[in-house]
């Protein structure tokens, strides 16, 4: 691999690892830096863990200076320009800063000087921590999840560093367990903070009591914001579920104002909640009138890609065809028990099973002449044979078909005439079925 030449782009699998090792050595360090200062003393062991992470934070300046970036909805990905870019920006000498290896020389090689705290210049990556984290996380997660996972990252690292400040106030006393003492000041910290204050630790020096008042201001003004906040969140947690739950409760209402039978509420309020369960209540043509023209047809495809899989006709289809019907395919649920179809009404359109299954019977209901199910197709005969339609069809169960309008069957007819000889010769073999059932 010639290094000269790499330029990360957003979706490499190394930049989304690289962000990954980057977040969690920022965190480390957050976590890491102020215990060694109040301990003024560190591990020989977290030497060598020391000197990669330094590395970390320096291979990271070139991995910068080599991430294309986005501008107008273009990616840059040309070398100078993304170098020249980045090395004049703020961000630059934030990460230079951050990748000074001053730890390495304050903490292991003068025995915490005065200078020590200056190794704290690290924490400034963590600027970027909320950037990283969130460009890990935007495909899988829900963002109103990520945001209260992000809140509660801040807060315990905020206690942590809050606790260390209390201990390197108050001194470490050598006759008891650091780590006791470190627990000590958690609780405190915590009880502080939340402003449950139990007083069972109190500040015994006139700058402990500075920093209990500030610690006890920061914790009166965030208390409130940051409950708020997560009350907040843990509302939009479920945006989709609740616009649903609204809209149905809204329908609810209505019904029983207008004294709609209990029965049809029931079948309303189950086609709702079959709704839900397989789109999200989102009727699939209200998304596709949001997404932009030219989007449009990628995106029907995808959402249309189950219904083209399973119809024989559809499958074996060219791409042309495909494109040319998928934009006219509307979404058509039905409930058990529906009338699609009534024998002799006149046709204006066909249908398509997606899922679940239709009976096709007489007029009078006393033949039935068949079952059709996923994949196949139902009501071409009247627009084929220019005829009223030839049978009634109800479904068996909830159904989502994929409804097709008579214009477009009719432009479709004449463009693909193999597609049109298959759809000609069922209509005729059905036409005989029923004639003979006659
Ligand atoms: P159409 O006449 O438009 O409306 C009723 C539909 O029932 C008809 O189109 C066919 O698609 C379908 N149909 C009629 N007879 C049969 C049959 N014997 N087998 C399967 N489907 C049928």
């Amino acid at each position: 691999m010639n290094l000269n030449k790499v330029v990360f782009r957003e979706e490499d699998r190394f930049l989304y690892v690289w962000r990954l090792i980057l977040s969690l050595v920022s965190l480390y360090y957050a976590f890491r830096l102020p215990l060694v200062l109040v301990r003024k003393s560190s591990y020989p062991a977290f030497f060598i863990v020391d000197i990669m992470a330094a590395f970390v934070f320096l291979v990271d300046i070139f991995v910068q200076s080599r991430t294309a970036i986005k501008r107008e909805g273009k990616f840059i990905t040309d070398i100078k320009s993304l170098s020249k870019d980045y090395f004049s920006s703020s961000r630059f000498f934030i990460d230079l800063i951050a990748a000074l290896p001053l730890d390495v020389f304050l903490i292991w090689t003068t025995h915490l000087s005065f200078f020590a705290p200056l190794a704290l210049l690290r924490l400034l990556k963590l600027l970027r921590l909320k950037d990283n984290l969130e460009y890990m996380a935007t495909v899988k997660f829900n963002p109103a999840l990520f945001r209260l996972l992000l809140m509660v990252l801040w807060i315990i690292l905020a206690a942590h560093s809050i606790a260390c400040g209390w201990l390197a106030i108050s001194g470490i006393d050598s006759s008891d367990s650091f780590s006791y003492q470190y627990l000590r000041a958690i609780y405190w910290t915590i009880t502080t903070l939340t402003t449950i204050g139990y007083g069972d630790i109190t500040p015994s020096s006139p700058a402990l009591i500075m920093y209990t008042i500030l610690i006890e201001l920061i914790g009166a003004a965030m208390y409130g914001l940051i409950i708020g906040s997560i009350a907040n969140l843990i509302s939009k947690m479920d945006t989709a579920k609740i616009m649903h739950r609204e809209k149905v409760e809204k329908i609810n209402a209505f019904l029983s104002y207008k004294h709609i039978s209990p029965e049809l509420q029931k079948k309303i309020r189950d086609y709702f909640d079959y709704l839900w369960d397989t789109r999200r209540g989102h009727a699939e043509e209200s998304v596709l009138t949001e997404i932009p023209h030219s989007l449009k047809l990628a995106v029907a495809l995808e959402i249309h890609k189950d219904v083209i899989q399973k119809v024989p006709l559809f499958k074996d289809a060219n791409d042309d065809f495909i494109r040319d019907i998928i934009l006219h395919l509307q979404s058509y649920i039905v409930s058990p028990g529906d009338y699609i179809i009534r024998a002799g009404e006149i046709g204006l359109d066909m249908f398509f099973i997606n899922r679940g299954s239709v009976e096709v019977v007489s007029a009078d209901e006393s033949v039935r002449y068949a079952v059709l199910s996923e994949g196949q197709f139902f009501g071409e005969m009247a627009l084929v044979l220019q005829a009223p339609r030839t049978a009634t069809v109800r479904s068996l169960e909830y159904c989502d078909l994929y409804r097709l309008d008579k214009g477009t069957f009719d432009n479709i007819l004449i463009r693909y005439p193999d597609v049109a000889s298959q759809i000609e010769m069922l209509a005729q073999q059905r036409k005989a079925e029923i004639d003979k059932k006659k």
